[in-house]
């Protein structure tokens, strides 16, 4: 019985080892998808990786978000790239769906120094 216990332990155990390198390559995949939707979007026609353009930088973004801590931050980036900031500039983009918001939000969290 004991052995047995301990089998289905080492299973567990196993199935989350390998789960964990797998859910780190989804993670790159979303960051890459993301990277690809703001250059469809236009989105470094206003903002440049690093340097103020129309906008803020993304590293600049990237950083005042991630000081949220990453749950706020993410819904937070969705929120705004979704609806836009009204009164400048920066417009509302409802065509991107909840997954691709996630992945720009993504792309942006991950340029934090
Ligand atoms: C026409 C220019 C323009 C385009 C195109 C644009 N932005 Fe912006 N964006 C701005 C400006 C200007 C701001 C600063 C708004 C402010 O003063 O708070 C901004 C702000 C932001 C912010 C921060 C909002 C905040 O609350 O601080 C994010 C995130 C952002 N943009 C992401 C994007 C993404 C992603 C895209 C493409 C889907 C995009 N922007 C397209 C001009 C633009």
């Amino acid at each position: 019985m004991k052995a047995l216990k301990l089998h289905r332990l080492a299973a567990v155990a196993t199935a989350f080892a390998l789960a964990v390198p797998a859910a780190h390559a989804a993670e790159k995949a979303d960051i890459a998808a993301g990277k690809a939707l703001v250059q469809q979007h236009a989105c470094f026609t206003c903002h440049a990786i690093e340097g103020t353009k129309v906008g803020p930088s993304f590293t600049d973004l990237s950083a005042k978000f991630a000081a949220m801590g990453e749950d706020k931050a993410e819904k937070a980036l969705d929120q705004d790239v979704h609806a836009g900031v009204q009164g400048t500039p920066m417009p509302p983009n409802p065509t991107l769906s909840q997954a691709e918001l996630d992945q720009i939000a993504d792309w942006i969290l991950s340029l934090k120094k």
